[in-house]
């Protein structure tokens, strides 16, 4: 039976660490803010997954109606013999790359990485089912604070960033992830990266605020994790999910919105956090693009958008990068 392997890159107790220190931070900010990376414990990873297959949520379906098109193509160019992914989640769009990629005959390795370990296990799982050839090596690791790309099995690696994951990050620190993934590029590596466009401000809204409330429950649930993780007393119910469209900064906001005055208790960090009746907590960013946008970042970070597709409704781009 094939199997896979799961290393942990980052000290034992770097999340724990790391969340204490963004509650601090964000919560004693003003506005209040958390980054999204808490939104995906088990539950949350099952919660985007659900988001996935919604109506109103549009990405996912659209990046792999480009995939569909241009898998083969992709393979054909990168002829990738390590293909990292990061934030890979569950791996299922992924499958069309392992597929063109093995039918070449170039892909040794696959290396997905995530912040979650439940999400990493059952892709890592299903993957070693499906692909009994591929050497599946999952790393629990978090991107903003160092990629770690291993040196794969020898010859190409693609690294893919696919979902629009990119857009989550705030804008500082996407040029600080690009840098620092073009750092650990060697001559003859590619980069796929999935984005989402800028367009109608409904269109947008609907993705993030959808009519059977689980993209509200995928925002209440980082209040969850925080009662879990952190000893914390928030009532998710006193809470109102919040997505609008920001037009200057061409990006989606989700917020949570405060239903009355209430102060809640971070136990483990001995912090009272007020919150105002209607007072907001951000808790995610999700940047939307254009061809020019991603292009003129990449090359800030010394890369070449090579080739770039959009689906046919012009909804969601995918490029190709390579390094300069
Ligand atoms: N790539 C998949 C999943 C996107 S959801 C898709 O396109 O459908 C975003 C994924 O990124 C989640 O699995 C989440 O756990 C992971 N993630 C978010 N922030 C992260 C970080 N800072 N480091 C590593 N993984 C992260
Ligand atoms: C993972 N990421 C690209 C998603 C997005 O669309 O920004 C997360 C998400 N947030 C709400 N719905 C989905």
């Amino acid at each position: 039976m094939s199997t896979y392997d799961l290393t942990r890159l980052l000290p034992a107790d770097h999340f724990g660490q790391a969340l204490r220190h963004d509650v601090q931070q964000g919560l004693t900010a003003y506005p209040k803010w958390l980054p999204p990376k808490w939104f995906y414990d088990a539950r949350g990873s099952e919660l985007f997954e659900e988001i996935t297959r919604l109506p109103e949520y549009y990405p996912t379906r659209a990046e792999r109606e480009i995939l569909t098109a241009r898998s083969r193509e992709i393979a054909a160019i990168t002829r990738a013999r390590t293909l990292v992914e990061l934030g890979s989640g569950s791996s299922e769009k992924t499958r069309l790359l392992l597929d063109a990629l093995s039918e070449l005959g170039t892909l040794a390795e696959y290396v997905p990485v995530d912040v979650s370990e439940s999400a990493l296990e059952s892709a890592a799982e299903s993957l070693t089912a499906q692909y009994p050839k591929l050497a599946v090596r999952a790393v629990v690791s978090d991107f903003t604070h160092g990629l770690g790309l291993s040196d794969g099995a020898g010859g190409p690696r693609l690294v893919a960033f696919l979902g629009g994951t990119l857009g989550n990050l705030l804008p500082d620190e996407r040029a600080g992830f690009l840098a620092s993934l073009r750092a650990g590029l060697e001559p003859g590596d590619a980069v796929l990266l999935g984005t989402d466009l800028v367009k109608e401000a409904g269109v947008l809204v609907a993705a993030y605020d959808d009519a059977a409330g689980v993209t509200a429950a995928f925002n209440k649930n980082v209040l969850t994790v925080l009662n879990r993780e952190l000893g914390a007393d928030f009532d998710p119910d006193q809470f109102d999910h919040v997505a609008l469209w920001d037009a200057k900064r061409e990006w989606i906001e989700m917020r949570l919105r405060s239903r009355r005055a209430q102060t809640v208790k971070i136990r483990e960090l001995g912090l009272p956090v007020h919150f105002d009746e209607g007072e907001e907590l951000r808790t995610e960013i999700s940047a939307k693009f254009s061809h020019t946008r991603i292009a003129d970042e990449l090359a800030a970070a010394g890369m070449r958008l090579a080739e770039w597709w959009t689906d046919e409704a012009g909804r969601f781009g995918l490029s190709l990068a390579v390094p300069v």
